[in-house]
This record gives structure tokens, sequence and C-alpha cells, in this order.
């Protein structure tokens, strides 16, 4: 069981964490066509888990017996002046998306819903982390410079180490 408000809010959360992939993907698409295949690729990993994040809703939804609702996505921004507005851009997000969580904490608390409130600890956890990595990596991008070639390059090939990991609510289910 799930009540309404709270059915409402974790389908729009479902679409938020869709639309960050869809977000993620287009910086992805932005940093290939500068030629920068680390920063492509961090961002494509980031992509996959925001999907992830997605689904980790959708499993549950389905498990409390709410009805899903998928929404829709608007197109995000494609183009860009720099690396750092970027960068900037997918800290912002992540503030945006722990506020949203935070939101949905304190309705389930109104709500009495421990369900919910117990689930959605793993997310307020992600959230410290994905803020944590875009701050990291707008801080390195401030102090390397958009225009040190050498750095930036540096910093590219870094990007590229990031590695893909299933996230455990969703290893833990077998419905990724
Ligand atoms: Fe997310
Ligand atoms: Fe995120």
């Amino acid at each position: 069981m799930i009540n309404e408000k709270i059915e409402k809010l974790f389908n729009d959360q479902m679409q938020k964490e869709f639309y960050s992939a869809y977000l993620y993907l287009s910086f992805e698409a932005y940093f290939t066509s500068k030629n920068l295949k680390g920063f492509a690729h961090w961002f494509r990993v980031q992509a996959m888990e925001e999907r992830d994040h997605a689904i980790i809703f959708f499993n549950y939804l389905n498990l409390v017996g709410g009805r899903i609702k998928l929404q829709q996505l608007d197109a995000p921004e494609w183009d860009f002046k720099s690396i750092e507005e970027v960068l900037m851009k997918s800290l912002e997000h992540e503030r945006f998306v722990t506020r949203s969580i935070y939101n949905i904490v304190d309705q389930a608390i109104l709500e009495h819903d421990h369900k919910a409130n117990s689930f959605l600890k793993w997310f307020i956890d992600e959230q410290t982390e994905e803020e944590a990595n875009a701050e990291q990596n707008l801080s390195k991008i401030k102090l390397v410079g958009e225009n040190d070639g050498k750095g930036i390059l540096m910093l590219d090939a870094e990007m590229a180490t990031r590695v893909y990991v299933i996230p455990a609510p969703l290893a833990a289910t077998n419905q990724p």
C-alpha cells in the first residue's frame, strides 16, 4: 500500500531521475563533440546511474502496489560555453535533486509512511555523494583553468577511469 500523495511524489521523482539521465547524456554528447572522451565517459556512467535511480523508484512502486505513471521528459540543454558551465550545471542539478528527495522524506514522515522513509535513506546518502563528486569536478576545472590544454588532458584522462557500478538497491532486486 502507498497513499496517493506519496505515490505521486515517487512518480515525479522517477521522472526527475530519467530526466537526469537525459541531461547527462546531453553533457556526454557535448564533451564528445569537443573530443574530451574522458569527460564524455564520466557522464555516460553518470547517465547509467541516473537511469538506475529511476528504475529503483519503478521497482519500489511495483513492490508496494503503486501505479507507475511515466511522464514526459523535457529536452535538455545541448550546447554550452565551457567545461566549467557544464560542471556547474551538473552541481546545480544535483542540488535540485537533493532538495526534491528531502521534500519526499518530509512528506513521507508527515504521512507516517515508514517504508518510504526507510527506502529513501539510500537516496539521501547517494545525493551526498553525487553533490561531492560534482563539487570535486567543478573545483578541479577551476584549478586547472579552461585554457591549460595539458591540464585539461590530464583531467580528461582521470575522468576516463570512472567505472560503472550497479547501485546496491538495484543489485539486490535482480530486476536491473
Ligand atoms: Fe539520481
Ligand atoms: Fe544524480
